[in-house]
């Protein structure tokens, strides 16, 4: 077990426990600031992401970017960014339930290191993976949830956004406000579910 992420990162970075490691250029373990309250979650790192080794650094991750900063007033370095799992899946397809299970030990120990107090999920996988539920981002949004010890909130992808426009980007932005109120709130998942 790692005491820290900085040593996290450097274990995961020679991990061998899935056939991804085959096909990555590098383990994509987090961005932004280790001591931060607020994570975001994503699915799994693009192509992007497998070339500079670190998540949401393409069109994706600037629109991501851009939101928090408007609606929660935190720039990129003040908030922490991670994906599901640790390394693309060739062509971008769904990570494989057997590729989340070899992946599982390093999320978990990365959330534990973390221990945030708001955790957003971005889009359908992240959410339905974490609340253990099979219901769709539609149905899954616009409320909060307790999830080990942290406030969950779920909203879209930002790449769903992209595509979407005006609609689930205003849903969007209401989802990071609800997160903005947990984040500097002293009452936690209560106050708002
Ligand atoms: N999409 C994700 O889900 N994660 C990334 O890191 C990039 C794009």
């Amino acid at each position: 077990m790692a005491e820290t992420l900085q040593e996290l990162a450097r274990l995961a970075s020679g991990c061998t426990r899935c056939p991804l490691a085959q096909t990555r250029t590098q383990v994509v373990f987090s961005r932004g600031n280790a001591d931060a309250d607020l994570v975001f979650i994503g699915e799994a790192p693009g192509a992007d992401e497998d070339a500079q080794g670190q998540p949401f650094v393409g069109r994706s991750g600037q629109l991501l970017d851009k939101l928090v900063a408007e609606e929660i007033g935190l720039d990129r370095d003040a908030f922490y960014v991670m994906n599901t799992i640790k390394c693309r899946p060739p062509g971008n397809r769904d990570p494989k339930p057997e590729e989340l299970t070899a992946c599982s030990p390093w999320f978990d120990q990365q959330l534990e290191l973390l221990r945030p107090k708001v955790i957003v999920t971005l889009g359908n996988f992240a959410t339905k993976r974490l609340l253990a539920t099979t219901d769709g981002i539609t149905k899954l949004r616009g409320r909060a949830y307790p999830f080990r010890g942290a406030t969950l909130i779920p909203t879209f992808h930002p790449a769903a956004v992209l595509r979407g426009g005006g609609v689930p980007m205003a849903q969007m932005r209401a989802d990071l406000v609800r997160a903005k109120e947990v984040l500097f709130s002293s009452e936690g998942v209560e106050a708002l579910v």
